[in-house]
């Protein structure tokens, strides 16, 4: 019974075998006569006696393109182990024959020859697929003439070996299979060596790691113990390659590949699941070893882009499990892979680049940005070195030199570079950072759903003409969906604010769904709420802070405080700058009145400086300061109406991804009528930040900002409130007054006892509480201009203030 059913088994295995070949193969058969052939169409292949392999055509792509080419046969993964043509896949309908006179030719639809084993002796028999994987041209004896393992492409198997002058060269990508950038060679000198190549030449380039085996070593071996290693003429082991543990080729179908990413990897995969029992490897390509252990750090050549392409920079991700360490290529920030298809091409700017014809009208400070990339460098060229320097100078350096694309800071020193960088690496630990510049233009996240629906406009019209049916309805739709939701919008809006600046205008009920019916709450003022929200626009989300007004704006307030909102919420559209949060939109429907603001994803500095741990470092905190004090001075000085913001704090100072101070709710107090701005600002204005002068009945002037932003600055020296009680001795519990105490008895470091790093760095601790000691004066005439805060925070003017002069600021609690 038993039999009868396995009988019967083998049978439907035949039976299935046999189906999809055309009569003129005979796939079962271990020898392949003279005279059969495979085509594209058929889906025969040459298989070995045990099916582990397979000879025949591979399609490699949704264009029907194939290869000629041998595979595992047993395994779900197309792994292809060898190629004829690599570098010229064949249509369909291309065919690959054993002639009768022994040659084994591969030829196209046109029966235009496209490649020929180069058997180098006559006397060809008959073909076979051997259960090795080596499919070979054999005589009558079975003595083979010739052999795919003599000609392998990216990788070896078990039994196969590598000669002098053999090479494997990788393929170009996980997808391509065309000869690619990396090369593994065994010199006749005796020497097994990586390189890269000079695609799309072969040409070897730069030699990233040898065995130094010069000149003993003779030939490669992969065994059937699942050893890959070097020997001598005289079989002496010179190198294992790829480690010394192996596995039985008996449990284990096993390759090494030169892989695309320059990595030489030996792969395990169990021949079947109880054989991998034990062992505990998964049912999939798993990788046992590796060469060299880190490509990134390898690969230095002074031609080439690296390991990765151009300008981008190579990582190593050790704790991926899919393919353990493998290195990534990636692109600095503001900058996009040059193909996105290929990232191997390198990366290119997103933004437009220094111009150094504009550079007589100042630095390059008012568009351009440094964004740090930790542990990072492109080592080797450069332009300019400067020593001696901090990395704020080095910056500097950069930002106001047209030439410089990147400054490399290490230990004082800072090498400036320029475009096309080469051989980009992390690595994970190492002090080296990359100080890169990037334009501002494209900087804001917020992607404007209006201009992007004009754009998509014009899209709609070109492709209308040019494409399916199916496509064209799509868009056709979309394009309706569209004119509807711009004609709702227009409808409704009460104020057209987008025709004089670059506003959105929004319907209550818009905001409503985007803030999921005004959920989650990001913060809470004393006269609004700001909620987060996501705008879905077609095919993109956005997402957005949205601050809902109480209802101050009620309806007896009228037609004129309705106008009122809509030009000072026009003052604020009109600020552009990088450390303002920037208001993208506005609704103002009955007594509702909201505002949308880009999204800030890293929260507020209170959370950050006084609930977050680790706490930002000294660098950061000091750029933190300088970015709010840049923000001050644009609303104090640059914008066309004086605009005072009346309640700075750390609250109201968000952070983006990169960290960049702006400062938000700005101008609100202006919104407020004159009476109402001394009675509102009483309540909300939050206790320690708030200048004497609004409990005096005197007039309010951008001094009162100076004085918050005192308060402001010696909490980010001191990473603590102006007021604490817990945790302090009576004369520290006011920051401002402990401060004032420490300056002036020459104890500065008091402040800063458990940070090594603002220790370290004391001058300039000492200037900044000197700055913020000089801002919280009671006397508003004293404090300096905002303006002047930013040249002394920057170390460009020394303050004049002598110590002694600084009067004893005594906040109003
Ligand atoms: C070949 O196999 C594929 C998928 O298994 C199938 O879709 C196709 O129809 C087959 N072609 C022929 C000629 O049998
Ligand atoms: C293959 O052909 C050779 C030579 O013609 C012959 O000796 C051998 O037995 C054949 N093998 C099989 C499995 O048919
Ligand atoms: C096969 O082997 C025999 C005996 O070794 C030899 O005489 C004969 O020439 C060989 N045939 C071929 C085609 O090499
Ligand atoms: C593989 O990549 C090379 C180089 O980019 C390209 O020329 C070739 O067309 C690609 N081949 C396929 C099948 O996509
Ligand atoms: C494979 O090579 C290793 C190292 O030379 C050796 O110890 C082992 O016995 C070899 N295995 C086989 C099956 O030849
Ligand atoms: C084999 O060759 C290597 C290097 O050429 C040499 O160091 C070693 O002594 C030789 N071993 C024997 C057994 O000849
Ligand atoms: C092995 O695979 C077979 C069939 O795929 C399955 O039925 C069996 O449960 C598996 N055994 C183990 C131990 O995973
Ligand atoms: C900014 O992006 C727009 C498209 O969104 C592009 O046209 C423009 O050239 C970019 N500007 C810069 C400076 O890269
Ligand atoms: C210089 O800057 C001013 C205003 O900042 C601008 O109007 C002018 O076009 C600029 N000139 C050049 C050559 O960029």
């Amino acid at each position: 019974m038993s039999s009868l059913s396995k009988l019967h088994c083998t049978f439907s295995f035949f039976l299935l075998l046999l189906l999809p070949f055309p009569a003129d193969s005979q796939p079962t058969s271990t020898n392949i006569s003279l005279s059969s052939f495979l085509t594209t169409t058929s889906n025969a292949s040459w298989l070995s006696p045990s099916g582990d392999f397979a000879f025949g055509f591979q399609r490699i792509n949704i264009q029907a393109l194939f290869l000629l080419a041998i595979w595992f046969n047993r395994i779900p993964e197309q792994t292809i182990v060898w190629s004829a043509n690599r570098n010229n896949p064949v249509p369909t309908g291309s065919r690959v024959q054993l002639t009768s006179d022994g040659l084994l030719v591969l030829t196209d639809p046109s029966g235009r020859s496209i490649w020929t084993a180069n058997s180098v002796r006559t006397g060809v028999s008959h073909a076979s697929m051997l259960d090795t994987g080596n499919f070979v041209l054999a005589d009558s004896n079975s003595s083979n003439l010739w052999g795919s393992f003599d000609q392998p492409t990216d990788t070896l198997l078990p039994t196969q070996t590598l000669n002098q002058g053999g090479e494997l060269i990788s393929k170009y990508s996980r997808s391509n299979h065309s000869s690619g950038r990396f090369k593994l060679i065994l010199h006749t000198d005796g020497n097994l060596m990586m390189y890269t190549t000079a695609y799309p030449q072969e040409k070897e380039v730069y030699s990233y790691w040898s065995t130094e085996t010069l000149p003993e070593g003779y030939r490669v071996m992969f065994n059937q113990s699942g050893l890959v290693y070097l020997m001598a003429k005289n079989e002496t082991v010179l190198s294992y390659p790829l480690g010394t543990d192996g596995e039985s080729t008996q449990d284990f179908f096993q390759r090494a590949t030169m892989d695309y990413d320059g990595v030489f990897r030996k792969y395990l995969y169990p021949k079947s699941n109880t054989s991998s029992g034990g062992s505990g490897w998964a049912m999939k390509w798993n990788t046992q070893a590796i060469q060299p252990p880190n490509i990134c750090t390898s690969v230095r050549g002074l031609y080439g882009g690296g390991a990765c392409g151009v300008n981008s920079y190579c990582h190593m991700e050790s704790g991926r499990e899919e393919n353990a360490a493998s290195p990534s290529c990636k692109c600095p920030p503001r900058y996009v892979f040059m193909d996105p298809s290929d990232e191997s091409k390198g990366c290119m700017k997103n933004f437009a680049s220094h111009d150094c014809r504009a550079e007589s009208n100042g630095s390059g400070d008012g568009q351009f940005d440094i964004m740090e990339i930790p542990s990072t460098n492109w080592p080797d060229f450069f332009y300019d070195q400067l020593e001696s320097q901090t990395e704020g100078m080095c910056r500097q350096a950069c930002l106001s030199d047209c030439l410089c694309d990147v400054a490399i800071f290490l230990g004082g020193f800072c090498w400036k570079k320029r475009m096309p960088l080469t051989n980009g690496r992390m690595e994970e630990g190492a002090s080296v950072k990359a100080l890169i510049k990037v334009g501002r233009s494209n900087s804001s996240s917020f992607a404007y759903p209006r201009k992007k629906d004009e754009s998509s406009l014009k899209l709609t019209g070109g492709l209308l003409i040019g494409s399916s049916v199916f496509l064209n309805l799509l868009l056709l739709s979309t394009t309706l969906l569209f004119f509807s939701w711009w004609r709702r919008n227009n409808k409704r809006g009460q104020l057209h604010p987008t025709s004089s600046v670059n506003l959105l205008s929004f319907s209550y009920s818009q905001l409503e769904s985007a803030t999921g019916g005004f959920k989650e709450v990001l913060g809470r003022g004393a006269s609004a709420t700001v909620y987060k929200g996501i705008l879905q626009n077609v095919g993109e989300t956005v997402t957005i802070a949205v601050k809902k007004m109480d209802k101050l704006w009620g309806v007896e307030e009228g037609e004129d405080d309705n106008r009122e909102f809509t030009t000072e919420v026009k003052v604020i559209a009109g600020t552009n700058h990088k450390n303002l949060v920037k208001l993208v939109g506005v609704c103002s429907e009955g007594k509702n009145h909201l505002l949308v603001y880009e999204y800030m994803s890293n929260g507020s500095l209170a959370s950050l400086l006084f609930k977050a741990d680790p706490r930002p470092n000294w660098y950061t905190r000091t750029q933190i300061a300088i970015s709010v004090a840049r923000g001050l001075v644009y609303l104090h000085e640059k914008c066309s109406t004086q605009i005072i913001h009346c309640d700075i704090k750390p609250q109201n100072i968000l952070l983006d991804e990169s960290l960049t101070a702006k400062i938000s709710d700005f101008g609100l107090a202006k919104l407020l009528k004159v009476e109402q701005t001394r009675t509102m600002t009483a309540i909300r204005g939050t206790k320690g930040y708030v200048a004497p002068e609004w409990f005096r009945n005197m007039a309010i002037t951008t001094k009162v900002d100076v004085y918050s932003f005192g308060v402001v600055l010696l909490e980010l020296v001191c990473c603590r409130r102006g007021f604490e009680m817990e945790g302090y001795e009576e004369e520290e519990m006011v920051l401002v007054d402990w401060a004032q105490e420490c300056y002036g008895a020459r104890m500065v470091r008091r402040l800063v006892e458990k940070d090594e790093e603002a220790i370290k760095d004391l001058v300039k601790v000492e200037r900044f509480v000197k700055i913020g000691l000089w801002c919280v004066q009671e006397d508003p005439c004293l404090r300096p201009e905002m303006k002047k805060v930013v040249h002394m925070l920057e170390g460009a003017v020394e303050s004049r203030q002598g110590k002694g002069r600084l009067r004893n600021a005594r906040s109003p609690w």
